[in-house]
Order: C-alpha cells, then structure tokens, then sequence
C-alpha cells in the first residue's frame, strides 16, 4: 500500500436503511481520510451512525451513495471475493457485539481467523498480547462460558493475530472494567507505534479517545473534526 496516500478514503457516504415504515438515514454524507499509521477515535452519540460507517468501511455493507477507497481500492469497484480476501488479510475488525463464532472455542476462534487469513503460526509477541489482555488461561473456553468482557478480550485477539494493516474497532472497551481498558488501549497503542497498523477506534469514551493522534465526532449521520 502507499505510504502517501491515505489508507482509508471516503467521499460523499451515505446510508439509509429500509426496514421499517419509516427510512432511516444514518449516514448522510461522510467525508474521511486517515493516512497510514494513524490513530484514529471516532466519538459521538449512540445512533449517530458510528457502527453503520464500520461495516461499510470494511466492505461487510453496502452504502446507498458514496465510495470508500482502502489501499487505494474502490471497495465498489472489487468483487465480493475481492472485498472478503481484503477483509481477511488487510483488515482486523472488533465487533461491538463481538461475533465469536459460538460453538468454537475461544482459541479456534483466534485460530480460524488467523488461518483465513493464510497465516500458519501465530505472529511473533502474540503470546503476550494473549497475556496482556489477561485470556491466556480462558483460550478453551466457549463464549458462552467467558464473561462479556472476556469475549471482548478475545474478539481484539482475534482482531490482531493477522497483523492486519488497518484494525476496525467499534468500542473495543465498551465491556471492560478500567484496568482491562487500559491493558487494551496500551496494546493498541504499542502496535500503532511499532508496526505503523492504522487504527479507527469508536468509542463513547473520552478517556479512550484520548489514546489516540486525532478524533473526529459523528453527529446525526456526518463527521466533525474537533
Ligand atoms: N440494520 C439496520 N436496520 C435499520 N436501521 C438501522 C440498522 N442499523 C442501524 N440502524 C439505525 O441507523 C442509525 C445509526 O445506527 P448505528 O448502529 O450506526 O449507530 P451508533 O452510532 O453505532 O450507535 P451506538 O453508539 O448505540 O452503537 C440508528 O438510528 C439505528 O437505529
Ligand atoms: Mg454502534
């Protein structure tokens, strides 16, 4: 990918959802570039949008007008199994409900993401992300035996063992009591630092937000800088 350039572009997004009586415009008209190795927090109210822009920035949904460029690719323009091989190899997504696949393990959870990806071992100083989230001794667990916060824990493993380029996080401390947000926040930092990953964290929390280089707030479906 080009340093130079930014590694998420988004021009005019909009999104309006169908599903009921009434539509509901939660995305109306997003501007965004983040260049590579930022660190990005996206605040705002709930129902602001935040998630929606999320899913279509990783290509999981489409939007009714507008274009996302990743790596300088118009996600619009790449096929579906073009956009799931991105999302596989480029792309780390924490999920605010968490998306563990429930009848795997929490180790096989990490693991298929991972071998999705077609990487056969474990990157160098995973076993102390693992650690440093505090999960080792969870890892053959099911979700339902793992408390939210646990799940959460594993859902940002799951997140990094790919090494992704660009980590997608929708309120990765949303569940997590103050020591453990800072655990998370600390390795999101350190990894921002050392390997130049790009980061867009979406959190309620200003505390969390201030980990990161820039913060940009959704308000009503359109993005402010502040
Ligand atoms: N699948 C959907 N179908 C219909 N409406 C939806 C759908 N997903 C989201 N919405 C609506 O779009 C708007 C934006 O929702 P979104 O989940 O993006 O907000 P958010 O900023 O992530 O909120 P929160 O902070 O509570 O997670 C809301 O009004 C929501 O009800
Ligand atoms: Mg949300």
């Amino acid at each position: 990918m080009n340093s130079s350039n930014p590694i998420i572009r988004v021009r005019g997004l909009q999104k309006t959802y169908q599903t009921g009586d009434v539509p509901v415009q939660a995305l109306r008209g997003v501007d965004l570039e983040v260049p590579p190795g930022e660190f990005l927090a996206v605040i705002g109210p709930s129902g602001s949008g935040k998630s929606t822009l999320f899913h279509i920035l990783g290509g999981l949904a489409p939007p009714t007008d507008g274009d996302v460029w990743i790596g300088g690719q118009n996600l619009r323009q790449m096929s579906e199994s073009e956009r799931t091989e991105l999302r596989q190899k480029e792309i780390g997504f924490v999920f605010q409900k968490y998306n563990l696949l429930p009848t795997l393990t929490a180790k096989d959870n990490i693991a298929i993401a991972r071998s999705l990806a077609g990487i056969q071992e474990e990157p160098p100083g995973f076993e102390k992300i693992l650690q440093h989230l505090g999960i080792q001794n969870r890892l053959n667990h099911r979700p339902r035996a793992l408390s939210g916060g646990e799940q959460q824990r594993v859902a940002i493993a799951r997140a990094l063992v790919n090494q992704p380029a660009i980590l997608l996080a929708d309120e990765p401390t949303g569940n997590l009591d103050t020591a453990n947000s800072e655990a998370v926040l600390d390795i999101l930092c350190q990894l921002n630092k050392s390997t130049g990953q790009t980061i867009l964290m979406i959190t309620h929390n200003p505390e969390a937000a201030a980990f990161a280089d820039r913060t940009v707030a959704m308000r009503d479906g359109k993005l402010q800088n502040i």
